[in-house]
């Protein structure tokens, strides 16, 4: 496959490379700015993702919002994707062909936005992306360095839903990443 931006967004949306292009609704690319040095990725969009073909626009997304604001940021500064580019039914934890299948994409998405840092959202995205043993309540936060690029983990917003006390952890986690971010921009494009 050829490799801007339009052409990841049409393979996208034309994809049925597994089951989920048969059941979803409308597929679900990253979005935010194709200038941001900080990319978040999550693991799958959720029911009304599917219906709006935007990642984090349900209830997650208002939490993840407010992490940001909390912190200095807006969603328009940074780029946004999930591991699957399709809503798995119910919710349910994307399987591991699907997470094979639709893996090629996010490496398109990474590679035409080469982000100086990269934040895992949740367990399923740090352990596809990190490390396959990744605990993401003892090593959240914590930082490894591939290439030019640095990446960490923090709760998905979901799992703050749940338990909100999780939201001053994530917060912390953030505040860092801003600050990364400030210490390394413009310093290694
Ligand atoms: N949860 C995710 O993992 N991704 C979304 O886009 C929304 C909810």
């Amino acid at each position: 496959m050829q490799c801007t931006w339009d052409d990841v967004e049409a393979h996208i949306a034309a994809c049925a490379c597994c089951p989920l292009g048969k059941t979803r609704h409308l597929p679900v690319m990253g979005r935010g700015s194709r200038q941001a040095r900080l990319m978040l990725i999550a693991e799958a969009p959720g029911a009304e993702e599917d219906r709006q073909g935007i990642p984090f626009v349900g209830k997650s997304g208002e939490i993840l919002d407010s992490l940001l604001q909390d912190c200095g940021m807006d969603r328009k500064e940074i780029y946004i994707t999930n591991i699957l580019k399709c809503h798995p039914p119910n919710n349910r934890d994307p399987k591991e062909e699907e997470k094979e299948a639709c893996f090629p994409y996010l490496k398109y998405e990474t590679f035409l936005l080469k982000p100086a840092i990269i934040v895992c959202l949740g367990r399923v995205a740090a352990q596809r992306i990190i490390a396959p043993d990744f605990k993401i309540t003892r090593q959240h936060g914590a930082w490894i360095y591939r290439k030019n690029c640095a990446l960490t983990a923090t709760y998905h917003p979901s799992a703050i839903l749940r338990d909100t006390s999780k939201y001053e952890s994530a917060k912390k986690d953030f505040c860092e990443i801003v600050k990364k971010l400030h210490s390394c921009n413009g310093s290694d494009r």
